[in-house]
């Protein structure tokens, strides 16, 4: 009898904690990602570099092993195939089909709102660039222009001009699987995200985050807190729209993530969902912050044995996403021991060293590390991220090096800032 193995799909630094995770609970690891050099490249038993997107492909691959379970945290372009291997490898956790579906077609998950009656807003969904534009000319300016099933920001763009809509769905067009683009009307006030995980089509556990983001054109999100300043009344509201979503797609047991605005009269208005456990560090920031362990409880979820989803304690937590704005090689990073030495540092998470390729945070994908921080108030929260800001310094050696400036007596100081902007 060979030992049992878990699959998960994706190598990325969300996915990795999974592969750990499930070397713990006593299993082998079969990573999936089709790049090369994934960190879950050296962290899997078996590893496969392959699109995640293919699961018949997948199941011939591993047909000689034991395949216990099927997992793909923070991954939306990985949970048709998680699916589709779970039924076809006949392992424990089935997930529900109308909650894939609405994980990777955010058209859908408009449906979805309108059908249950919660607050919505204007879309416009196809693969039809004419289509899309006219439907966008109704629309009041800035839009959203984004792909229909990606993720992590990518092809995402604010348009505050009908001139640059075509060039926005091109790009959009350009990172959507399916080729369908949306158009939606931008949402003004907070941007909050809610990891939760749902036992027996109950709320077993929710954490309400503040995101901050890079801002217009690209959102991107830089970084969470918790637990986000709500009203009460607004989360209980949460809470409730988070059931009634779940309830309409049968999505009774696992994790959902939704992305939302709060505007200034405590309206909420979901963005997107993914029934999976969330990216950017998501889990990491609940662990810091309830002692919540969601990889675990996600792992023996999808190997059919009872999991733990209680709170050890609450602390204001901030997770913030480490980034460059130049693309090349990182040389040098300054500060990191500095920065772990803080009384308020949990943890810091780097995934890039010096040598490697790095790129300008223009999606999420281009991350280089999360700093976790706990503190006793928000105050002191924001005072050491500024403090961690200051002292991490990543030596960035730009692809193509300025122009040498013109050598002159007088010649005006070099602005540093300019030269490491530039590309
Ligand atoms: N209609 C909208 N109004 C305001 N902001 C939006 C809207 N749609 C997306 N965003 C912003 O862009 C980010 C990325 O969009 P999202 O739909 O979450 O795509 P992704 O799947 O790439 O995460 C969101 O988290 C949010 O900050
Ligand atoms: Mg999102």
């Amino acid at each position: 009898m060979t030992k049992p193995h878990i699959l998960v799909l994706g190598g990325g630094e969300d996915q990795l904690p999974a592969y750990h995770e499930a070397r713990r609970l006593g299993y082998g690891v079969v990573g999936v990602d089709q790049r090369p050099d994934a960190l879950g490249a050296s962290a899997a038993d078996l590893f496969l570099c392959m699109t995640t997107r293919d699961p018949e492909r997948i199941a011939a691959m591993v047909g000689h092993l034991d395949i216990a379970a099927v997992i793909s945290p923070a991954s939306d372009a990985a949970q048709e195939s998680v699916a589709e291997l779970s039924r076809l490898l006949r392992t424990p956790h089935q997930p529900a089909p109308d909650a894939v579906r609405a994980s990777v077609d955010k058209g859908y998950f408009h449906e979805v709102l309108e059908r249950l009656g919660l607050p919505t807003y204007a879309y416009i969904q196809s693969a039809d660039p004419v289509e899309l534009r006219l439907a966008a000319a109704a629309l009041p300016l800035p839009v959203i222009v984004k792909p229909s099933d990606s993720s992590g920001s990518k092809g995402v763009q604010v348009v505050a001009d009908q001139a640059a809509l075509p060039e926005a769905v091109a790009e959009a067009q350009r990172y959507s699987f399916s080729g369908e683009v949306i158009v939606e009307e931008m949402l003004l006030g907070r941007h909050l995200s809610a990891e939760a995980f749902l036992r027996d089509a109950k709320l077993a556990t929710i954490a309400v985050t503040e995101r901050s983001t890079t801002g217009a054109p690209r959102m991107i999100t830089t970084g969470h807190m918790v637990p986000a300043e709500l009203a009460p009344a607004t989360e209980i509201a949460l809470r409730s729209m988070v059931m009634d979503v779940c309830g309409a797609l049968g999505h009774t047991d696992g994790p959902v993530n939704f992305d939302f605005v709060v505007d200034r009269t405590e309206e909420i208005r979901f963005i997107e969902m993914g029934a999976r456990l969330g990216g950017n560090g998501m889990p990491l920031l609940v662990r810091h912050a309830y002692g919540i362990d969601t990889y675990e409880a996600a792992l023996r979820l999808a190997l059919g044995l009872p999991f733990e989803l209680q709170a050890r304690h609450d602390k204001k937590t901030a997770l913030q996403i480490l980034t460059t704005d130049t693309d090349g090689i990182l040389r040098t990073v300054e500060g990191a021991d500095e920065v772990r030495a803080l009384p308020q540092t949990a943890e810091l998470r780097l995934f890039a060293g010096p040598g490697s390729r790095v790129r300008r945070y223009t999606q999420a994908g281009h991350k280089l590390g999360y700093l976790l921080l706990v503190a006793d108030s928000y105050g002191e929260l924001r005072e050491a991220q500024a403090r961690a800001r200051s002292l991490l310094r990543f030596g960035v050696e730009p692809d193509t090096p300025p122009a040498p400036a013109p050598a002159q007596a007088d010649a005006a100081p070099i602005r540093t800032d300019l030269l490491t902007e530039k590309r």
